[in-house]
């Protein structure tokens, strides 16, 4: 019986791509933030062995590669969830509950802000304002606006994304 092969599939996809942006780059001094977005589109995040990998193309110091990571917020070196939920914790939405919205999507979810569930479904953040104040409180899925929440809205909310 064969075996599925998607997953390797995937990987040599991932690194045929990995491989066309290294030669873009190599030999072009300031690639290294272009190159870490790109990477982190391949593969969702960065990867420690993806990162090694870019600082030996790009010759450059591992130190430095992980140092410009953790400097930017827009680099993640840990797996994201397919969904991204940002509960905003603004002044107008903190004012009508903000919080209780926070606490309850903890609570729902397992996770702490910053954190992704087990099974890579979500990914909790906060904001600090995300333009819907006449909305509060309210949090953003994805691209999707969710206002005039009360906490337990939040569950069933969640459960609706796959
Ligand atoms: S403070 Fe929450 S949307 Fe502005």
């Amino acid at each position: 019986m064969a075996s599925c092969t998607c997953g390797e599939q995937a990987d040599q996809t991932k690194e045929a791509a990995m491989q066309k942006l290294f030669d873009q780059y190599r030999d072009y001094k300031g690639g290294l933030i272009p190159v870490l977005q790109e990477a982190q589109n391949i593969y969702g995040y960065l990867p420690k062995e993806v990162l090694q990998q870019i600082a030996k193309e790009l010759r450059i110091p591992f130190s430095k590669v992980f140092g410009v990571c953790t400097f930017y917020a827009q680099f993640h070196l840990k797996p994201r969830g397919r969904n991204i939920i940002r509960v905003c914790l603004g002044t107008a939405c903190h004012v009508r509950g903000g919080s209780k919205i926070f606490e309850a999507a903890k609570e729902h979810l397992g996770v702490g802000h910053g954190e992704t569930t087990d099974d890579l479904k979500f990914t909790l953040e906060t904001v600090a304002c995300i333009g819907a104040c006449g909305l509060s409180p309210c949090m953003m899925i994805n691209d999707d606006t969710h206002g005039r929440l009360v906490p337990k809205q939040v569950g069933g909310i969640f459960d609706s994304y796959e």
